[in-house]
């Protein structure tokens, strides 16, 4: 079904519980190390599936409502560009509800798309309903080039006509009535973006559509979830071979989105590097078995506390391991840093090499700054176990690095203060107030403002009290 574009405003109250981006990178997180953390830690919902998630519900003409959604500085920039297209938007807490019945002719805002990559994802569902779309390249980041052509190719062996102008991709359907139709699509490269796109826009293409070598990741599972919820017919997701049977229209849903692996992994990171003793839910075990590995590997205690949390206990002294980050289900990329920054303090040499992201070893300089003895070699990175770590002013260079800065900060000796903080925000919901409920002491004030460790005693106390 297409409607014919018409401008609408939209009404947006998104909320977000972080400083805007402005804010933020004029503000510091300050860390005192070496506190073992000890409780329970919440996961919230996991940023890569809500967000296709909140691309997937351009297909629908009806009510989307997503819960554990969670709260985050790039949720709530996609929410305003799915505004600007005309989307309605409400967030409350962790309950989003968007309505697409109105989208207009996308003119996604480049400012907005430049700064969130999932947002090209929003390519697919627009060809799908509207036969048309227009969004910016949303061109390289901190972590590598991030090229768009599978997403692209894909699309045109659909019947797309795709043509990039001027850094903005202009797509419409050249088919009879401006429908995609089904395609045998093989990826290059199992992309999970590309694997993303492709799923929706073929969920209202004429005829079937299969994906080969597609991405593998939870959150693909998560979408493909999503969009049979709203009466899509796709099966194989998770594995190598997609297959999407295209429908007329898909209906209103109520959808819960998984817990973040990513999140969840840095916490069972952050149980191991404090030499602490954690459990860390809701999870789903499955989703870190190469994470999990590593960690056992290297002596920590990993075991299950019933069905859908992890308990983390942290050994005297870790020893060091290899890892190769790959597509799902190898290691992930999105684990890398964080498990860098434990494998500095783990005895003996470790090497690491990143294969997904060409540029993926920024924070190998900042955590050498902390004491770490570390040499890239192209996409390797040889670790010589330390015995300590020293707190030390370092910048972040991006999301995963920056959790990564953090984690050494809980384990390094003295204070280390982060600034750059806008990365961290993007992706960790609440992060310092649940690292304070495992007892972590670190405090965010502004760059120039000098708190003490007082502040951070009173700060632990307050948020005792929460918990
Ligand atoms: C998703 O990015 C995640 N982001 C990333 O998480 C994650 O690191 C990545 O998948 C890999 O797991 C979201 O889901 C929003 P890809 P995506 O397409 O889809 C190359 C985080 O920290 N490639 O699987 O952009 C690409 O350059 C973020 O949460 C092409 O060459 O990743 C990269 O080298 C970071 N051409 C590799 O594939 C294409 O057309 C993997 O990229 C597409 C991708």
């Amino acid at each position: 079904m297409r409607l014919e574009g018409k401008a609408i405003t939209a009404s947006v109250n998104l909320t977000g519980n972080h400083a805007s981006p402005d804010e933020a990178d004029k503000q510091v997180l300050h860390i005192w190390g070496r506190q073992p953390l000890a409780g329970h830690v919440k996961v919230s919902g996991a940023k890569n599936a809500a967000l296709v998630v909140m691309t997937g519900a351009l297909l629908c003409s009806g009510d989307c409502r997503l819960r554990n959604v969670p709260v985050l500085a790039d949720v709530k920039r996609m929410g305003q560009i799915l505004s600007a297209l005309g989307v309605k938007l409400t967030q409350n807490g962790d309950v989003l509800d968007l309505n697409a019945r109105d989208i207009s002719t996308s003119e996604a805002p480049y400012e907005l798309v430049s700064q969130l990559r999932a947002s090209f994802f929003a390519i697919g569902p627009l060809l799908a309903r509207l036969g048309v779309a227009k969004i910016p390249l949303p061109g390289g980041c901190a972590i590598g080039a991030r090229p768009v052509e599978l997403h692209v190719r894909g699309l045109q062996a659909m019947g797309a006509d795709v043509q990039i102008d001027h850094g903005i991709v202009n797509a419409y359907v050249t088919g009879p009535n401006r429908r995609l139709k089904g395609a045998k699509i093989y990826l290059d490269y199992p992309s999970v973006g590309a694997t993303e796109t492709l799923m929706m826009a073929a969920t209202l293409a004429d005829g079937e559509t299969t994906i080969e070598n597609a991405a593998q990741e939870p959150e693909v599972l998560d979408l493909a979830n999503f969009c049979n919820s709203m009466g899509a017919k796709i099966t194989g997701a998770g594995t190598k071979t997609i297959t999407i049977s295209g429908v007329e229209q898909l209906h209103s849903t109520d959808y819960s989105i998984i817990p973040d692996r990513i999140e969840a992994g840095t916490f069972l990171v952050a149980g191991a590097i404090t030499r602490g003793d954690i459990i860390v839910g809701p999870v789903i075990p499955d989703h870190l078995t190469a994470v999990i590995a590593k960690l056992r590997a290297i002596g920590a205690k990993v075991t299950a506390e019933g069905t859908n949390q992890l308990r983390i206990v942290g050994a005297p002294q870790h020893t060091g391991t290899d890892i190769e980050t790959l597509p799902y289900p190898g290691f992930p990329t999105d684990m890398q840093a964080q498990f860098m920054a434990l494998l500095t303090l783990s005895e003996g040499n470790s090497v690491i090499s990143e294969t997904v992201f060409e540029n993926r070893l920024r924070h190998v300089a900042e955590l050498n700054r902390m004491g770490a003895d570390i040499r890239v070699k192209g996409n390797h990175a040889i670790i010589r176990g330390v015995p300590f770590l020293s707190g030390a002013p370092v910048v972040a260079t991006d999301l995963r690095a920056s959790a990564a800065l953090v984690l050494a900060g809980l384990a390094a000796q003295g204070k280390t203060t982060i600034q750059q903080l806008q990365h961290l925000d993007r992706g960790y919901e609440s992060l310092e107030d649940k690292l304070r409920g495992l007892g972590a002491k670190l405090v965010r004030s502004l760059a120039d403002a000098e708190p003490d460790a007082s502040l951070v005693s009173q700060a632990i106390a307050v948020q005792s009290t929460l918990n």
